[in-house]
């Protein structure tokens, strides 16, 4: 049987993985500054994450929702603590396109209504309403173009509010900092805005954390630079560590009722020993405090580099803009295969992502931005 061929791949397969490096069959070293796209939080193969997984899979790998798994009550305490969300409830799924699935569906079912509002180059995951809220038609199936939903520039505060006048909206759902669009953020003015007319509409505000969650901006959440208060707020990536995990977290004036969400796999405790780990490696190595330190340090090292043309994003989410003298996509690939160095694409075309595990070190980002300089200037050259 073939695969389905529905993904570019680069000619590159790691076979094993160690904190921030990846290796390959001849025992090659990467330094892995993508992190399997933000992905990886405490590190590639963390003991204490193997430790868990290993000991939780030899007791139970999987029982259904039907039954008492207080594996996830010890999930939820622990990332209530971390993320000083204690008062939300947690929803536990398995991909982030299920995660902003169920937030969206879970808007409708609160609001009763069925429109959504979202933002120009925001992405939000494949599944049907996810795609449909994410602004890129190539990726929208006829299917998924039934759902309704008003993509607004990021922004435009008085767009939001003569949509949200029709009374019409379930939800708005946003990206506080944006990943796969490039990096984008609004101004506090317009996220502040933005809260206060959910409030007054009648409207949820969902967080897609997905990408910017899980410490990888410097904060818990992307939203808590702003001090606003989603009504949902939607993980993924670095929950699991790489192991597929993902939840919604829902405001206390949500109610639920029985089978008004539900997954077979969603929450079980395999993938919960996962999330726990990871919440146990970020809290006892600090890996939120080593995001803002390594974070900022990236951007004092790469505002000094003349050929970098901006910084954005923060913490360990950032994008580096370079000018049209130069193809990013030659240079990732001369970075990964010249150099050993794994680092992202973004829809805008002129940014080099960089989102690696939250322990990179100062000596790794100082690595980093020598062989850049050096792959700079040979794709120039060509
Ligand atoms: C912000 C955001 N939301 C949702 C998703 C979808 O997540 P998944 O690929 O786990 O379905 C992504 C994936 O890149 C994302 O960056």
């Amino acid at each position: 049987m073939k695969l389905f061929d529905v993904y570019s791949i680069y000619d590159f397969t790691p076979i094993r993985g160690k904190d921030m490096y990846v290796y390959d069959a001849d025992g090659i070293e990467y330094l892995d500054l993508y992190g399997g796209h933000a992905v990886i939080s405490i590190g590639h193969s963390h003991p204490h994450y193997i430790n868990r997984i290993q000991s939780q899979v030899q007791q139970l790998g999987f029982y259904s929702n039907a039954v008492q798994k207080p594996i996830q009550q010890e999930l939820a305490n622990a990332l209530g603590t971390l993320s000083s969300c204690e008062d939300y409830q947690l929803f536990l799924c398995n991909s982030g396109a299920e995660a902003n699935e169920n937030a969206l569906k879970l808007a409708s079912f609160h609001t009763q209504k069925s429109h959504v509002i979202a933002f120009e180059n925001g992405f939000h995951g494949r599944t049907s309403a996810a795609v449909a809220v994410t602004d890129n038609l190539e990726i929208q199936a006829p299917i998924n173009q039934q759902h309704q939903c008003t993509i607004i520039a990021l922004g435009a505060i008085d767009e939001v509010e003569k949509e949200l006048q029709k009374g019409i909206t379930s939800a708005v759902i946003i990206e506080f900092i944006q990943g796969v669009g490039g990096l984008d953020e609004s101004t506090l003015e317009f996220y502040k805005a933005l809260a206060i007319l959910c409030k007054q509409y009648n409207t949820l505000l969902i967080a897609d954390e997905v990408q910017s969650g899980y410490g990888r901006t410097g904060e818990f959440f992307a939203f808590q630079y702003y001090g606003i208060i989603p009504d949902i707020i939607t993980i993924a990536k670095g929950m699991g560590n790489g192991f597929p995990i993902g939840g919604v977290l829902i405001h206390p004036d949500i109610k639920a009722f029985k089978g008004m969400l539900g997954t077979t796999f969603g929450g079980n405790h395999l993938a919960c020993a996962a999330g726990i780990a990871v919440l146990e490696v970020m809290k006892k190595e600090k890996l939120l405090l080593n995001a803002n330190e390594i974070g900022a340090y990236i951007k004092t090292v790469a505002n000094e580099i003349s050929f970098i043309k901006e910084v954005k994003g923060k913490g360990l989410m950032i994008g580096l803009v370079f000018g049209k003298e130069i193809k990013v996509s030659s240079l990732r690939a001369e970075l990964l295969y010249e150099h050993k160095i794994c680092t992202g694409n973004a829809k805008n075309p002129s940014i080099l992502r960089i989102l690696p595990p939250l322990t990179i070190t100062k000596k790794q980002v100082d690595y980093f931005f020598k062989k850049l300089e050096v792959a700079y200037v040979k794709q120039r050259e060509l």
